[in-house]
């Protein structure tokens, strides 16, 4: 399957990313990170969009709506509670990556719980912006 349309979802207080909690989730502001993929989704011939939303149900609608054939989605704080997203993933049944910026296993136990991973495709926790980029690589390389 080749991979033409990506969309990566970040979930509640990634808006803040840049000035929340750097010691966990770094310096580089959410807008940066969609422009590092941006630039790398363009090198590799992969059309991109972003979704944001501090709100579980906007996240859940979006889902609903999606054409592109490949998601990278950070839950965040949704990751550890939201049946309805995960339900909304598996319903539409577009592969995708779950990212998180922080090593969730190296904090508090209620992190270590995901409601997504046994659906994605993978799992990448605790390399920054890079595990976005990683991510992208992946899907745009998937035969
Ligand atoms: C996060 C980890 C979550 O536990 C947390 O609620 C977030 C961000 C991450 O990217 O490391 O908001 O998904």
């Amino acid at each position: 399957m080749k991979v033409n349309n990506l969309t990566v979802i970040h979930g509640p207080n990634l808006n803040l990313l840049g000035k929340r909690e750097p010691q966990y989730y770094g310096s580089a502001s959410l807008e940066e990170i969609n422009k590092l993929l941006s630039n790398e989704a363009s090198n590799a011939n992969v059309s991109i969009e972003f979704f944001q939303s501090n709100s579980e149900s906007d996240i859940v609608s979006k889902i609903q709506e999606l054409k592109s054939d490949f998601i990278i989605i950070n839950p965040a704080a949704f990751t550890h509670s939201s049946v309805s997203i995960r339900d909304a993933l598996s319903a539409m049944k577009i592969p995708f990556i779950e990212v998180h910026l922080s090593n969730v296993f190296a904090r508090e136990t209620f992190r270590k719980e995901s409601f997504f991973s046994d659906l994605a495709v993978g799992v990448i926790s605790g390399l920054g912006p890079e595990g976005y980029i990683a991510a992208l690589n992946y899907a745009a390389n998937v035969k």
